[in-house]
């Protein structure tokens, strides 16, 4: 058996694209439907309501596009839905925290948008997991919208590094990016904190969904079309996706809230 509908992907903007681009670097031959509502982003920066009224919106939009499965590439959605939000006759996969941390690792920073790190379940996930490693929590304001609005160097470089010296990390020796925007500007967290090993949860998310995928012998049996929709501003969008997946569709999708 196999399942040739597309998989779902979704996320506040361009961010999820670093998900979409590992599942398409790992699993070639599966369909994709990407949305990013670039009209309402960042996400990060509402309030819980409204995060959740968009991210059902989402939802349906996905579902209306007969998906097999959805990961939700946006930490911010993934940790501030109610856990209804899951219950679905299709797996419907949050961001992953299951990143391996290097043994020698002491100072352990979790950067992410500040409605994400209010939930503060990476440091309920962390503390628990490993109790010895001294953490902190680094809300990165304003840094998803300035990729989102593809932001300078200087700036970019300037938002890091401000979180990091608020938040105490500028000594962390190893730290994990929960916003699937941050790999997008990887080279400007690198610059910043050179001593920092920065970890992606990108793959492992994408192991969880296909696992279950693969247990219901649900993969795909031959290359499938990937689509990926925006809900504004394919100026920025467009380019990139092309860059990251070739040759693939990029249209302009609408959300009915
Ligand atoms: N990419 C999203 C995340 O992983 C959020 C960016 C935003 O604030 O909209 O949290």
């Amino acid at each position: 058996m196999m399942d040739n509908r597309p998989i779902g992907i979704v996320d506040s903007g361009i961010g999820g694209l670093t998900v979409a681009r590992v599942l398409h670097e790992t699993y070639p031959e599966e369909g994709i439907v990407f949305l990013g509502d670039t009209k309402r982003n960042p996400y990060g920066e509402r309030s819980r309501d409204d995060i959740v009224r968009f991210s059902f919106a989402i939802k349906d939009f996905l579902k209306e596009h007969q998906v097999k499965m959805i990961l939700i590439a946006c930490n911010t959605i993934s940790f501030n839905v109610p856990p209804a939000f899951f219950e679905e006759d299709i797996p419907v996969i949050k961001m992953s925290m299951e990143v391996k941390l290097p043994e020698d690792a002491k100072r352990f920073a979790v950067f992410a948008t500040p409605a994400t790190i209010a939930t503060h379940a990476h440091k309920a996930y962390f503390q628990k997991k490993y109790p010895q490693l001294d953490f902190v929590e680094v809300p990165c304001d304003g840094l998803a919208a300035a990729i989102e609005r593809n932001a300078d160097e200087n700036t970019l470089s300037a938002l890091v590094k401000q979180a990091a010296e608020e938040y105490h990390a500028l000594d962390a020796d190893t730290a994990i990016w929960s916003c699937t925007h941050y790999p997008l500007i990887a080279d400007v967290f690198r610059k910043v904190l050179p001593k920092v090993r920065f970890l992606d949860p990108a793959l492992p998310t994408v192991e969880t969904g296909m696992d279950i995928l693969r247990a219901n012998d649900a993969l795909a049996g031959a290359m499938q079309e990937k689509t990926f929709y925006f809900t504004e501003g394919l100026e920025n969008s467009a380019p990139l996706v092309k860059k990251l997946f070739g040759g693939v569709k990029v249209e302009k999708g609408s959300l009915e809230l």
